[in-house]
């Protein structure tokens, strides 16, 4: 059976565009046809400045909602990176493969290296390696398949290369996994700024959907969003990135065709509109199910422990080979 890994940090409030972009897919498609695993991938959300009780009520919170938007333990694995220690000792035997110049390649180490040396801070050495211990998180678990957004292609692509090295180097360990990407909704883009990602640490708060945004904020939101100068509603990524982007949305909400949806509008506001009542239709039953099951602490605990107990015994033997593989003692 296909094995299916993906993952999400808790860096912030989870988006519109993580939901869109990667974990309304795992819970609709991939957890019922792979034997699929979904991790809260808190050792990343240290790569940059934080807070520890921050992280911790995150990562709380990022699983809370996976669960209540559908992920079911019994058909998929649900866990919290930092429980299982197969990721960082895989890790370092990667680091031990991937050469500097191809860690300093990436895309969104460069971008966000640039962010923080302009905000008067220092880089992180776990910034360079952290798509690494990506790498790690994905070849631990003889991976085939990674439902990501279209801003993770990269880093699925080194997570190729270093299996690829690996089994090359020393022996057969490890399976070259490729990346996978919904057809719309692979990259949202900020309401206020649309020729950006919608991140979960965007400094434009305003043209961000949480997942946990109340109905009334989700409509001022979608209301207020930047639209290009322009009548007609047609569907151009690079002329019109604003109403590419809402285009798109009521499109991955509804199952529709941007291009096609276009032309059922002539004006910006009764498409706005249908998109936030779509949005909050999509929300709703999200947030209900996280409101449940924040009243049952205990079950998501539960979840939590014997997902992680599973992961555990998935990973060791695959990591303890690569272990042997390169020279050192295990198991
Ligand atoms: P992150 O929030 O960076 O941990 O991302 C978790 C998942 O959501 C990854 O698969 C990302 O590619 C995806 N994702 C994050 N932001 C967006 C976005 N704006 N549009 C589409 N997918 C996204
Ligand atoms: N880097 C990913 C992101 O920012 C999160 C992530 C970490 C991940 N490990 C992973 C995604 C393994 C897929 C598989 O979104």
């Amino acid at each position: 059976m296909t094995r299916v890994f993906s993952g999400i940090k808790p860096t912030g409030h989870l988006t519109l565009g993580n939901y869109l972009g990667a974990v309304r897919r795992w819970a609709e498609v991939d957890q019922h046809r792979t034997d699929a695993l979904f991790c809260v991938v808190d050792m990343h959300a240290l790569t940059v400045d934080h807070d520890p009780a921050r992280v911790r009520r995150l990562s709380r919170q990022a699983a809370t909602l996976l669960l209540a938007s559908g992920l079911d333990p019994e058909r998929c694995t649900v866990f919290v990176q930092s429980q299982v220690d197969e990721h960082a000792r895989l890790s370092y035997v990667l680091e031990c493969v991937a050469t500097d110049g191809e860690a300093r390649r990436m895309i969104q180490y460069k971008e966000k290296a640039v962010r923080e040396r302009d905000r008067g801070g220092s880089v992180r050495l776990s910034l360079l390696t952290y798509p690494v211990l990506m790498a790690a998180d994905i070849l631990a678990y003889g991976t085939d398949e990674v439902p990501v957004g279209d801003d993770q292609t990269q880093h699925v692509e080194l997570a190729r290369d270093l299996a690829v090295r690996f089994n090359q180097r020393y022996g057969q360990a490890f399976v070259v996994p490729r990346a996978t990407h919904p057809e719309v909704g692979a990259r949202v883009m900020n309401l206020q700024e649309p020729t950006s990602k919608m991140g979960k640490t965007d400094d434009v708060g305003p043209g961000i959907v949480y997942l946990l945004d109340e109905p009334d904020v989700v409509r001022k939101k979608i209301m207020r969003a930047v639209t290009d100068s322009g009548r007609d509603v047609v569907h151009d990524r690079v002329a019109r990135p604003g109403l590419a982007n809402l285009l798109e949305i009521l499109a991955a909400c509804e199952g529709g065709d941007p291009g096609e949806l276009s032309g059922a509008y002539r004006s910006y506001g009764a498409l706005k509109k249908d998109t936030a009542e779509a949005v909050v239709e999509l929300l709703r039953p999200v947030q209900r199910r996280h409101k449940e099951l924040c009243a049952d602490p205990a079950y998501v605990d539960g979840v939590l422990r014997s997902g992680a107990e599973k992961a555990r015994g998935m990973a060791r033997p695959r990591v303890d080979a690569a272990y042997r593989a390169i020279g050192l003692s295990a198991g």
